[in-house]
């Protein structure tokens, strides 16, 4: 194999238990490794915990146990949570393991020799979240920015690197390399921190103050700083410097890594490889933060505004969750996330345009062809379909080639549209009960089908298993990248399997189990009586929040919901019911007609009526304001 392709991800402190912000950069990782092992590359995926330093040290011994045991625990974890996550690595390091060991040896070995190390005492403010010493410049009102945390002052003697006479040499590689660090905004960013002074590096901490490290090859009373020693960790895993996997792997070295990282990663790391010798990595690529809707900081179980990934995973499935984070976030920048979120995505791409597509195809089949993907005879109409189905792939890599992955799955997810509306267009249900039609109607099936496996497999980095599903449901085998620029590759005669799963059921997410946000059919349009606008003041119409929901015995359709209108508690009945969960009503905001004359039902009295709106086939979905507003706001 010619093209190899190499992703890391950081490794992981272990003086904390995986969540979100270490599941979304592992699952970007994932899903750029299954992209390019389907797209034929020699591909390697490293991920692993970073083990050593302060913080861990400290961690352990709050925890009351040896800090190795304490390692091992918390490393444990990481893998299983990988595992729930389907993350597909190839290696998972751990900086207490020899061979990383040994590594950091040789690599500090090979600094020290080129006479870029000296010892000094030295005097700075240090954040042990952040495990090193800030500048003045990249404090905010006194405190680190990441851990709002003022940094203690420290002096001690330490080896430091020379990494100030390095500053010219990476400021001339950066701008000469516009693909090293990316986007382009970090890019600028690393720029203008080497436009001015940076200082040398201090590499070691005394074994004294910081015993839990790899010791200095030439110094046993000093062990490596965390940093210096977590970074070599993506050339240990390959076997630097002899392994064929090191000589295969480490020329197209791609690190992914989190927006407070940057520094050590797009300066110290660069540095230390020239002083070292050792040739750079290709492509240092930043994402941003995953937020809560409503917060400024990123999610992090100190700030208290997580969301647990693995929880998520059990309620919604894993690959819902995969889906949801690569989908829903743009790679570079901050995003907000939440679960009503992924409810809403879940529903509207997985359940309705891609689930009901695949079930509506295969009951056709199942009915009318015998449950046979029969022999297409394609028209003009299809030729449409075609080309955007065979285009997709190539667009599909240049999107993910430039880390634009939530467009490259909606390019995927515009041609399940599409796809929808040729099955409505061509109405398969309409041809199979014209005797002059089944021949038609055996393309339009098979066209659906063959369009199914193409975005299968472009969905599959996402995906894995319900990928795989999609085909399976359809008698399909694996494919490739490689299998998709030509239509048709799903043969003729193929048995579709006569039972399958839903693939994404919905009322597996507990929430609304509405169909498709289909236009409702047109119905008579009823006489409706006019109103003016008068008639309409007399509506007092506020925004309420829901803070709680529960059932109403013996009413299948209602439930009774308490409503907080700022000022004033009511009490609302409404039926809603079967579309909604209680437990997923508080918090949200709805809209009610606050001047309603009170009702009793079934015993309880309600103070008012929530709005819903009500398709042709009597689904409601409750209507609230696009945008967040004070409880109570008048509607007008
Ligand atoms: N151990 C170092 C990395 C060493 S790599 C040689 C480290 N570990 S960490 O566990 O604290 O964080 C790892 C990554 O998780 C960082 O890239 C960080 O940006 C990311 N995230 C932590 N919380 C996050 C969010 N809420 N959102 C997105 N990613 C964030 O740093």
């Amino acid at each position: 194999m010619s093209k190899a392709f190499y992703v890391t991800t950081p490794i992981y402190y272990v003086n904390d238990v995986p969540h979100i912000g270490h599941a979304y950069t592992t699952v970007i990782a994932d899903f750029l490794a299954r992209f390019h092992r389907l797209d034929g590359f020699d591909t390697y995926f490293l991920t692993g915990t970073d083990e050593h330093g302060e913080k861990i040290y400290q961690a352990a011994h709050g925890a009351g146990i040896d800090p190795q045991q304490f390692c091992d625990r918390i490393s444990q974890r990481f893998r299983d949570a990988w595992q729930v996550l389907d993350i597909s690595h190839d290696d998972f390091i751990r900086t207490t393991e020899e061979r990383h060991k040994a590594v950091v040896r040789r690599i500090l070995e090979a600094v020290h020799a080129a006479g870029d190390i000296y010892y000094d005492e030295y005097e700075g403010l240090y954040c042990v979240g952040c495990e090193r010493f800030l500048t003045d410049k990249e404090l905010v009102n006194g405190q680190c920015p990441d851990h709002l945390r003022a940094p203690e002052r420290r002096r001690e003697g330490n080896y430091f690197f020379r990494m100030e006479k390095y500053r010219d040499w990476l400021r001339g590689y950066i701008r000469d390399n516009p693909d090293f660090v990316r986007p382009t905004g970090y890019r600028n960013e690393v720029l203008a921190l080497l436009g001015e002074p940076i200082g040398d590096l201090s590499i070691s901490r005394p074994k004294g103050r910081v015993p839990w490290g790899i010791e200095l090859p030439w110094d046993a009373e000093h062990v490596a700083y965390v940093w210096v020693d977590a970074l070599i960790n993506y050339t240990s895993a390959l076997g630097f410097p002899d392994d064929a996997r090191y000589r295969a792997y480490w020329p197209v070295a791609q690190h992914l890594i989190g927006k407070d990282i940057l520094k050590p990663h797009a300066v110290f790391w660069p540095t230390v490889l020239k002083a070292a010798g050792v040739p750079l990595y290709q492509h240092l690529n930043v994402g941003g933060f995953l937020k809560g809707h409503d917060d400024e900081q990123k999610m992090s179980k100190s700030l208290g505004n997580v969301i647990d990934p693995f929880e998520m995973a059990e309620k919604y499935g894993t690959d819902a969750v995969r889906y949801y984070l690569l989908k829903d976030t743009v790679y570079g920048q901050d995003s907000s996330i939440g679960e009503q979120f992924l409810v809403e995505r879940y529903n509207a791409d997985l359940a309705n345009d891609l689930g009901n597509l695949l079930s509506r195809v295969r009951a056709l089949l199942t009915r009318h062809t015998d449950g046979v993907l029969p022999s297409p005879s394609q028209q003009e109409a299809d030729e449409e379909l075609i080309a955007t189905g065979t285009a997709l792939v190539g667009q599909v890599r240049s999107l993910v080639g430039r880390l634009r992955i939530f467009e490259a799955l909606e390019t995927v997810m515009q041609f399940v549209r599409q796809l929808n509306r040729y099955f409505n267009d061509e109405a398969p249900w309409k041809l199979a009960k014209d005797p002059d039609g089944r021949e038609r109607l055996g393309t339009v099936l098979y066209n659906i089908a063959e369009g199914l496996r193409i975005v299968s497999v472009l969905l599959e980095p996402a995906m894995p298993s319900k990928a795989r599903q999609v085909r399976t449901d359809l008698g399909l085998e694996d494919y490739t990248f490689a299998d998709l620029e030509a239509w048709g590759q799903a043969a003729p005669g193929t048995k579709i399997p006569p039972e399958a799963d839903i693939l994404f059921p919905k009322s597996e997410t507990g929430k609304p189990k509405r169909q498709t946000p289909q236009t409702p059919p047109k119905k008579e349009a009823p006489q409706v009586e006019q109103i003016s606008i008068e008639d309409f003041s007399k509506v007092q119409l506020r925004v309420a929040e829901v803070k709680a929901a529960e059932k109403v015995e013996g009413a299948d359709r209602l439930l009774k919901l308490t409503l907080d209108l700022g000022d004033e508690t009511r009490t609302v009945v409404g039926g809603i019911a079967q579309w909604y969960q209680p437990e997923d009503l508080p918090g949200r905001k709805v809209i009610l007609v606050a001047n309603l004359k009170p009702a009793k039902l079934r015993g309880i009295v309600s103070e008012g009526m929530i709005l819903a709106a009500e398709d042709g086939d009597g689904n409601l979905v409750l209507v609230g304001p696009d945008q967040d507003i004070a409880t109570g706001a008048e509607v007008h």
